[in-house]
């Protein structure tokens, strides 16, 4: 029978989407900016399934009874196909799952990659940033490596700024909990463009926000990407915080994790940090300072462990029979 395997890396946002334009297509409503990283993988086989008429997920072996983050893509992708097959996806994570991580996204962009594979399909970017958003609205720049825009001006066209080679920073990615979230990034969306006094503030910030961390990526200009990065987190954190009900995704270890990074900076490293819809921080600093900001940051703080990762490239299947 034939199997398809493809891998996809998580990205990370620097300039962030929080927000919808439209929920059905599940549109982000901005632009945002992302790095792939290396070390983490999501890894995804599909099958044929000759057991039962419906589509089965499982996720690090266990089967998923929620498919909704699915069925999208494989509804649009079998317009290609003209495939009425149902199919055994297993899909496997080296980190974990559900908790901040961006694992949505490299799951949706390896399943996407190996569907195109499997049904030898040679789509269009805009057909696999379709596909991929429709699972995931951050999943189109797991497609690409290195430092990718996602444009919503354009139609949410994927474009890499810099290659994986191009800027070799390392990403240092600080477990603080395991635990999948309370509330899911799509809720958390809904709930903060309709209540939060400020979402206007942080849609009207976008375009400044973007343009900057672009010209910083390009010109490899460490303190200005710092400084637009760490203020676009901020902001984004301030945008759940004020919505009703309040969201907040930080812990204590957060908060500790944040401390140390201001005593690293005070002794010359070059470090900032983003955090996204969990409570695990990101560091993105220059590699001679990986291994000190590693040993302090697992001192000081009840940080589960660091995941040492570079910048990291585009997906790959990596059989077909
Ligand atoms: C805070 O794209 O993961 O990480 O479409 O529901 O899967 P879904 O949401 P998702 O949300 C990402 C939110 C973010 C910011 C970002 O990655 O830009």
């Amino acid at each position: 029978m034939k199997e398809t395997v493809a891998i996809a890396h998580p990205n990370f946002a620097l300039v962030k989407y929080w927000g919808k334009k439209d929920s059905k297509q599940n549109r982000p409503a901005m632009s945002s900016i992302s790095v792939t990283v290396n070390s983490m993988i999501s890894k995804t086989k599909i099958f044929k399934n000759s057991q039962s008429n419906h589509h089965q997920l499982f996720i690090n072996g266990v089967e998923e009874s929620d498919l909704s983050n699915i069925l999208p893509p494989l509804m649009y992708l079998s317009e290609f196909s003209k495939s009425e097959d149902y199919l055994v996806i297993q899909s496997q994570n080296n980190f974990p799952t559900s908790s901040g991580l961006a694992s949505s996204a490299s799951g949706i962009a390896s399943l996407v990659t190996a569907y195109e594979a499997h049904y030898d399909l040679q789509l269009e970017v805009n057909q696999k940033i379709e596909a991929c958003i429709l699972g995931s609205g951050s999943a189109p720049r797991s497609l690409i490596g290195g430092f990718v825009l996602m444009d919503y001006k354009n139609n949410y066209s994927c474009r890499q700024i810099l290659e994986e080679t191009e800027w070799p920073l390392d990403v240092l990615i600080c477990i603080v909990s395991k635990e999948p979230k309370k509330i899911s990034s799509r809720e958390g969306m809904l709930i903060s463009k309709k209540t939060s006094p400020i979402y206007q503030n942080w849609l009207d910030v976008n375009d400044r926000h973007i343009n900057i961390a672009l010209n910083a990526i390009k010109e490899k200009n460490f303190a200005r990407l710092k400084n637009v990065t760490e203020k676009n987190c901020k902001l984004m954190h301030e945008v759940m915080k004020t919505s009703k009900p309040s969201i907040s995704y930080l812990t204590e270890v957060t908060h500790s994790c944040l401390s140390e990074i201001e005593n690293l900076r005070s002794l010359g490293h070059k470090l900032f940090y983003t955090i996204d819809a969990g409570p695990q921080v990101k560091i993105i600093c220059e590699p001679q300072s990986s291994e000190t900001i590693k040993n302090r940051i697992i001192d000081a703080t009840d940080v589960i462990e660091i995941i040492h990762a570079g910048i990291g490239g585009s997906p790959k299947v990596l059989n077909e029979n």
